[in-house]
């Protein structure tokens, strides 16, 4: 399926109220990390949103708000950040956003941003988050045992990263 039009555009104070109800949506948060299985403010929402992030955007689909995306917990001596995904309105899953909003975000990681590596973490039974960091060139690189609560029981966490060097080896960038 052909992937709809979608922008990485900054977040604005319109899509706090929209996120707030996406990260209330149990198959949406269940993804996520621990802070986000408890229903997050409006307040914090718009910290999230608009005053802690460091790298963030939201992205249009078709015009409207679907998510978020981001790079997080740079480390300038490393050059590297974790990167974050999250497609709060899941009619828009399946059709090959996140696999194209993924591949943007590390495009400009490496060849804007300077990165050498980026770091990412996905609880082992979010198959959709598995296929899109595998197609953005993530690589599984270890495994934190029975790391998460979820649905009453513990799930492993994987470890991913992405090199600049892999990368620009695999056509990025060229
Ligand atoms: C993970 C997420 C970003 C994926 O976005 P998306 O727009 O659905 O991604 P895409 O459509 O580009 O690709 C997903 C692929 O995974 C596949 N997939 C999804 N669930 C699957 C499952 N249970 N088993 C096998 N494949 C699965 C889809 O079929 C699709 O592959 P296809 O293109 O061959 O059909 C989105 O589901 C999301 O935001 N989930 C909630 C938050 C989250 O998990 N964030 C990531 C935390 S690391």
């Amino acid at each position: 399926m052909a992937c709809p039009p979608f922008v990485l555009r900054p977040p604005r104070y319109e899509d706090v109220i929209p996120y707030t109800h996406f990260l209330a949506d149990p198959e949406v948060s269940i993804w996520l990390d621990d802070s986000a299985q408890r229903p997050l403010s409006v307040a914090r929402v718009e910290a999230i949103l608009l005053r802690e992030a460091w790298c963030l955007w939201s992205i249009d689909c078709d015009g409207a708000f679907a998510g978020v995306t981001s790079f997080y917990e740079p480390d300038p001596s490393r050059r590297t950040a974790r990167y974050s995904i999250v497609i709060g309105d899941r009619r828009r899953w399946g059709q090959g956003l996140g696999t194209a909003v993924i591949r943007q975000v590390v495009e400009h990681g490496f060849s804007q941003l300077n990165l050498h590596k980026i770091e990412s973490d996905i609880l082992e039974h979010d198959k959709g988050a598995l296929v899109i960091h595998e197609r953005a060139g993530f690589v599984e690189e270890g495994r934190l045992r029975q790391d998460a609560w979820r649905r009453g029981e513990w799930v492993d966490r994987l470890l991913f990263s992405n090199l600049h060097d892999e990368w620009r080896e695999g056509g990025g960038g060229s």
